[in-house]
């Protein structure tokens, strides 16, 4: 039974740059994961990561100047955040010329619909610098300008060139630099590459481990550790035409959720407009950022509809939605008008082959057109998950109300943790920055607290039997339903019914399918019986991992009855100006969604807002 320091799920962004934090204090560090490193979700990510470096000036690219707005909020609340991070003092309303923390604090809180933890905005916007310049001294193969600097170039919501990119290969050049650093540091970080995590430790709220299961062997086990933290990464797979890869089920987001713990703001889902039509690959939107356009059926450039200024460069939330309405109002492309075009060809052919190089060859591969000549079918697809497990500015998973409330040697980092950075619209390449902040913050408030003398807890008699028995139950049930069609089910039903807009009725329906999915699930039998790679067997796993979360989703959904960032209700939605309908008084508030034995229970939470008021969110 191995135990360490710190036992860090996931190896991602989040997992691996919380490990260097941790393995530079000295200490002892394990990363579990059910993929070798290398295949983590991060190294998907294409457009870039998002740091106000400021160099390339907003002039330069010709957009309009840049404004900071609603300023000076509360003061008081920031009391607990680390002020020495910010390097610039607040003014009122003024213009920004260029690039700056400050402005891109603003545009995350802005771009999250006000749902943001300004303390979590501020932290990434502020440590984004330091925490890219890191990257590039470990060699990470960033693209250039002529002068040598780090290229950035221009994304959705935010008002400077703020994304740093390698090309169209940004979260692997990332994922690549950090893993060198890993490997760096083999003799102390210790890897348990294709191991399934099935339950997490936790007794009288202390963790203090996990059970894993060896996927080469089929063997269970225990690792025990005084810091635990979950890197385990989102949850697209819940859906049928997602970015995301097939290891992302939200396994810990379940797990965690079995264990108790609630889970926040679920129901914000992020749709990415530019998924390869019915596949989901994501083509990404550095695409628009460097100039291509979006066509429906009938060649039209339907953005001057909906965000005549920005156009294509509009946050994803909103060009998501223009999209489907596009398609809901039969201006769709194709047979059955269930599509519409990204078009590569203004950006012409040299910047697509110097830029753009993945994506294109993408588009060759998977629908064999040639994005040099035509446009190309596109989607908005699951892409990325807004909530998760709740954790305060330390990556501390606080499980109350007031965030006062901690599981004592539990942490959380990455797009499986919440600590609402992006509140309920995520701006563009500001995930990989997240996972890499949320990772070094997690992986310090580790340090600190062995460092503080943090005991080994005990071993609960019992650690394994939950596991155990998921396990067998799974092995000897001769139910005979089909755990592919029950996923298909369950996916289809999810992007149909709450998928980029959502109504009562719908929701309803999709609710009813999951907890008649959860009962079938039961039943659910495989014919694979063997312990080495059993992948029926892992399927049956996740799929229960994604029936669990998928109704926190759906039951918060329900609930929130207006329109903010990624969760758009038909019937707080304005048709004519194509603006979500927001209702500040009752619902800027996060959700927690508690699992009980007949459901979800709701409660909520207060947003902290301290240094931007909510205003209209307009591009
Ligand atoms: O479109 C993209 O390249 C995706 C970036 C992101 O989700 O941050």
């Amino acid at each position: 039974m191995p135990t360490h320091d710190v036992v860090i799920v996931g190896a991602g962004l989040a997992g691996m740059r919380a490990a260097l934090e941790v393995c530079k204090a000295g200490l002892d560090v394990a990363i579990v994961s059910k993929v070798h490193p290398s295949r983590s979700h991060s190294g998907a990510a294409q457009g870039g990561i998002a740091a106000a470096l400021d160099n390339v000036g907003i002039a330069e690219r010709n957009m309009p100047p840049a404004k900071i707005s609603g300023e000076n909020v509360d003061e008081k609340v920031t009391a607990d955040t680390p002020v020495d991070w910010r390097t610039m003092e607040g003014k009122p309303a003024y213009e920004v010329k260029n690039d700056s923390p400050l402005l891109h604090w603003f545009d995350i809180c802005k771009g999250g619909d006000y749902l943001v933890d300004q303390d979590a905005a501020e932290l990434c916007a502020f440590l984004a610098p330091q925490l890219i310049y890191e990257y590039e001294h470990w060699g990470c193969a960033f693209s250039r300008l002529p002068d040598g600097r780090i290229a950035q170039r221009e994304f959705g919501g935010h008002q400077a060139p703020r994304a740093c990119y390698a090309a169209d290969r940004t979260g692997h050049a990332c994922l690549h630099a950090l893993f060198e650093q890993v490997m760096k540091n083999a003799k102390k970080i210790k890897i348990y590459s294709e191991f399934l995590m099935l339950d997490l430790i936790l007794r009288d709220g202390v963790c203090g481990g996990i059970v894993v299961y060896d996927l080469r062997t089929g063997q269970l086990d225990v690792i025990r550790a005084k810091a635990t933290i979950f890197a385990t990464g989102g949850y697209g797979r819940a859906f049928s035409v997602t970015t995301n890869a097939f290891a992302s089920t939200g396994d810990g987001v379940a797990i965690a959720y079995r264990n108790g713990i609630p889970l926040e703001d679920m129901e914000f889902v992020q749709f990415h407009p530019t998924g390869l039509y019915r596949l989901g690959i994501l083509l990404s939107e550095a695409a628009r950022g460097e100039g291509a356009y979006l066509l429906n059926g009938k060649m039209e450039r339907f953005m001057q509809r909906y965000a005549p200024t920005k156009m294509e460069k509009g946050p994803r939330d909103i060009v998501a939605r223009a999209e489907q309405i596009e398609i809901m109002e039969g201006r769709g492309g194709g047979p059955n008008k269930d599509y519409v075009y990204l078009d590569f060809r203004p950006i012409g052919e040299k910047r697509i082959r110097e830029a753009l190089p993945q994506i294109s060859e993408l588009v060759r591969r998977f629908v064999n057109l040639d994005p040099f000549k035509e446009p190309v079918p596109i989607q908005p697809s699951a892409h990325y998950s807004m909530g998760g497990i709740p954790v305060n500015i330390k990556g501390e998973v606080v499980v109350d109300t007031q965030n006062e409330q901690k599981i004592i040697g539990f942490y959380a980092a990455g797009e499986c943790s919440c600590m609402s950075v992006h509140g309920a619209n995520r701006l563009g390449v500001n995930s990989l920055l997240e996972a890499t902040v949320t990772g070094y913050l997690a992986g310090k408030s580790a340090v600190e607290f062995i460092q503080g003398g943090a005991p080994l807890p005990d071993l609960p008699p019992d650690a394994t039997a939950r596991a155990d028995a998921e396990l067998k139950a799974i092995l000897n049930n001769d139910g005979g339903e089909n755990c592919a069609a029950l996923a298909k089910e369950l996916k289809e039903t999810m992007m149909e019914k709450c998928g980029v807009f959502r109504d009562e009725d719908n929701l309803k329906k999709c609710l009813a399918k999951i907890k008649d999915l959860q009962v079938r699930f039961r039943r659910v039998s495989i014919s694979d019986k063997g312990k080495t790679f059993n992948t029926a067997l892992q399927d049956a796993i996740e799929l229960g991992h994604m029936l669990d979360f998928s109704e926190v989703i759906v039951v918060g959904a329900l609930a929130r009855k207006e329109s903010r960032g990624g969760h758009a209700r038909l019937e707080y939605f304005d048709m004519k100006t194509y603006e979500n309908i927001r209702d500040d008084e009752n619902f800027l508030k996060h959700t927690l969604g508690y699992k009980e034995d007949d459901g979800v229970r709701l409660a909520y939470k207060p947003v902290k807002i301290y240094k931007f008021k909510p205003e209209a969110r307009k591009y």
